[in-house]
């Protein structure tokens, strides 16, 4: 090698460094996430009243997410919880292996499905970020009920409805922690507009 590769070289390195530095720190697109939740809606009614006793046994945390998204490690772990629940239960929602009882088109699972991976790949580089003894927990709860044939349905149920209120608090309460397709309304950086909407 010559002394001029040499000096190529570490300057390739030096710059990919650099752009390392300088890229925005995980982000998550709103547009997706909002999709994700349209879909999962979308799937069957309200909570069966029959299912209420699983709520004992199958409680988000609700410390998991921030009650305020202040500053950047706070919306970090917002994307975070968002991102690491769809992980985990995306699998439980098998379009092919639903419980007996649980009614919702095939067609319907597989979409949210599929939106669910995409949001997963999109959102790959949050994996780690948080804890993840935060959520396990109640994803253990969560497998052992879905585990029994007898409460299987109604575990599934649960997860929705909590995934659901998981999703809309996120959206509503954080909606500055996602970035969005459509930023022709608003151009500043996203903790001032957070501000200014906190008036
Ligand atoms: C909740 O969990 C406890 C302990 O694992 C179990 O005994 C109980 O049957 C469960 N309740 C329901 C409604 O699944
Ligand atoms: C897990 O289930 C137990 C009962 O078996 C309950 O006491 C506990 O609160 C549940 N934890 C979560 C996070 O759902
Ligand atoms: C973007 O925002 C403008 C104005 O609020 C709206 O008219 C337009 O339909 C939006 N585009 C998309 C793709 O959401």
């Amino acid at each position: 090698m010559t002394l001029t590769s040499v000096l190529l070289v570490l300057m390739q390195v030096c710059s990919l460094q650099l752009m390392l530095v300088a890229m925005p720190t995980c982000p998550l697109e709103g547009d997706l996430v909002q999709s994700v939740h349209h879909l999962l809606r979308d799937l069957g009614g309200p909570f069966p009243v029959h299912c209420l006793p699983y709520n004992a046994n199958i409680s988000f945390p609700s410390s998991a997410l921030p009650a305020a998204t202040a500053n950047h490690a706070e919306c970090r772990q917002v994307l975070w919880v968002v991102y690491e629940s769809l992980q985990e239960a995306g699998p439980m929602f098998d379009d092919e292996e639903l419980p007996a009882g649980v009614t919702w088109e095939r067609k319907k699972v597989q979409k949210f499905r599929m939106e669910q991976d995409r949001l997963g790949e999109e959102g790959s580089c949050l994996s780690g970020v948080g804890s993840s003894g935060v959520l396990a927990p109640y994803f253990s709860n969560v497998t052992a009920v879905l585990q029994q044939q007898d409460s299987a349905a109604c575990g599934l149920m649960a997860l929705r409805k909590d995934l659901l209120s998981v999703l809309e608090s996120a959206l509503h309460h954080h909606r500055n922690c996602f970035t969005w397709r459509n930023t022709t309304e608003d151009t500043r950086p996203r903790l001032l507009r957070k501000r200014s909407h906190a008036h």
